[in-house]
């Protein structure tokens, strides 16, 4: 089941939605132009609205900006391997039509046999119409004789029962095998990259656990509010958006035991988040005319309570983690975009030198991937100070021919190739909604109305973020 054979007929489900355009269609031409595509490959867009071919094309492309010439000529050939239908979600003669086209296409790529007949199913579709899409493909698009194998993207429900009830939908259609769910943070470069620093570099190994680490802080800042997304948003706020999926699939790299075992156990072992381990925010106007989250005009509830930003303290509880906190912090509306992960060590014991600080390991994801270590050395020349310094490892001047490939090219690549080490599992997915669905329950009950600060569009964040952090062990003597 895993060969493809050098043939596929890719389809995009949603090709007209924004995923498609962004990600997907970029995604699908820098694997193109570099080679990594079979080379008997077809792509086919779907979705419901009309459109020409050519409306399609331009469309799916007006994110990919050619950087020679050549690059350029690849563009032309890409857009010659790629078709659309449109068609409804849920009537069966739509997806006949849609079993058509593929057919025709695939027989004049010369694949008769119907084992040659691989499909991937790309959905990059809003969660409403992932089952009937699901059950449309497999009662008269997927293939009993060839490989077919389905992309879903998150959300992956909203909670441990929605999100059961749709892996037991398409548990009923697909085999496990079969389904690749994408957390595009497990396409990343540098979260790829947690495992060889842990794992390959023997001062890690022994030092990494409550003995030597003081608490480890994983952030996400996003410049931008939430304009133009309010009605996804407001339904899911940041918590499901971003923590419970990319920024805990970050932690579970951090925390697993060698991979000997497996990473779902250390999920099982996080203690469901208390209300007094949260702190949860919402930004507000910046009185300079970046809109606060309720001014947004694509927001329908406009007293909603949805947190944009949160702060979480989780536990593990187990011998390598206990009592050290892990802090998610994610936030929308803020002063910059960064996602990084801070791994804070504890005091040097009998303090001998004046002036240290803790070291830090730090993990970069994005922007400006690198991997530093803040240290403590002793300032050069006739002092005797000790000074705080980087060992630095900053990808783009130690690499300086290195092209980091898009977190989606990486994923499609794998899905190609059969390999779903960086994709979701289904034991993983409930693991990590239990972690949060207490908590989210609790957000969500109007009863219970529980604090929500605020913070100005473009700030760090809310006030009370600092010793929010601080109460959670970490020192920020110096840290910017
Ligand atoms: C998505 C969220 O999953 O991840 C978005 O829905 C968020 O709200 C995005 O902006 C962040 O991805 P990246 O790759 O830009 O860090």
């Amino acid at each position: 089941q895993s060969e493809l054979n050098g043939a596929v007929t890719i389809v995009v489900l949603g090709s007209s939605g924004d995923l498609a355009k962004k990600k997907t269609y970029p995604a699908l031409f820098g694997l193109y132009k570099n080679g990594f595509l079979p080379n008997n490959v077809h792509i086919v867009g779907y979705a419901r609205t009309k459109m020409t071919q050519e409306e399609h094309i331009e469309r799916v492309t007006q994110y990919i900006k050619p950087k020679s010439d050549e690059e350029q000529a690849k563009l032309q050939q890409f857009k010659h391997i790629n078709t659309y239908q449109s068609g409804l979600y849920d009537q069966a003669e739509s997806w006949m039509q849609l079993n058509q086209v593929l057919e025709k296409l695939e027989t004049e790529r010369g694949l008769t046999l119907a084992s040659s007949r691989n499909r991937v199913f790309y959905m990059a579709l809003p969660p409403s119409v992932f089952i009937p899409v699901a059950q449309g493909i497999k009662q008269h698009v997927y293939n009993d004789q060839g490989i077919n194998r389905l992309v879903v993207e998150k959300p992956f429900g909203k909670d441990t029962e929605s999100s059961n009830e749709l892996g037991d939908a398409l548990g009923a259609l697909f085999k496990e095998e079969e389904i690749y769910r994408i957390d595009h943070y497990l396409g990343k470069e540098m979260v790829k990259s947690v495992m060889n620093l842990r794992f390959a570099n023997i001062f890690f190994a022994h030092a990494w656990d409550r003995q030597f680490i003081d608490n480890v802080q994983i952030t996400f800042k996003e410049p931008f509010g939430t304009e133009g997304r309010g009605g996804y948003f407001d339904e899911f706020g940041i918590i499901r958006d971003v923590m419970q999926n990319h920024l805990l699939q970050v932690l579970t790299l951090i925390a697993m035991e060698r991979p000997i075992s497996t990473d779902i156990k250390v999920l099982k072992c996080i203690r469901p988040i208390k209300m007094e381990d949260t702190l949860l925010g919402q930004y507000v106007g910046d009185g300079n005319g970046k809109p606060g989250y309720l001014e947004d005009d694509s927001l329908k509830n406009k007293a909603s309570r949805t947190p944009t930003f949160a702060a979480l303290a989780l536990f593990i509880e187990n011998e390598r983690w206990e009592g050290v906190p892990f802090v998610l912090k994610a936030g929308k509306a803020l002063n910059e975009a960064k996602v990084e992960v801070r791994i804070q060590f504890k005091n040097v014991p009998g303090n001998l030198y004046d002036n240290t600080a803790r070291n830090e390991l730090v993990i970069r994801i994005q922007p400006k991937e690198s991997i530093y270590m803040k240290f403590n050395s002793k300032q050069p020349g006739l002092s005797y100070q000790t000074i705080q310094t980087d060992l630095d490892l900053s990808y783009h001047d130690r690499y300086t021919d290195l092209a980091i490939p898009d977190a989606y090219e990486s994923l499609i690549l794998d899905v190609l190739r059969n390999d779903h080490s960086n994709f979701v599992r289904d034991d993983e997915l409930e693991a990590s909604w239990k972690i949060f669905t207490p908590l989210l329950h609790t957000i969500d009950d109007p009863q219970q109305h529980l604090p929500l600060v605020t913070y100005p569009y473009g700030s760090r964040g809310p006030q009370e973020l600092n010793a929010f952090v601080q109460n959670f062990g970490y020192d920020r003597s110096d840290s910017s």
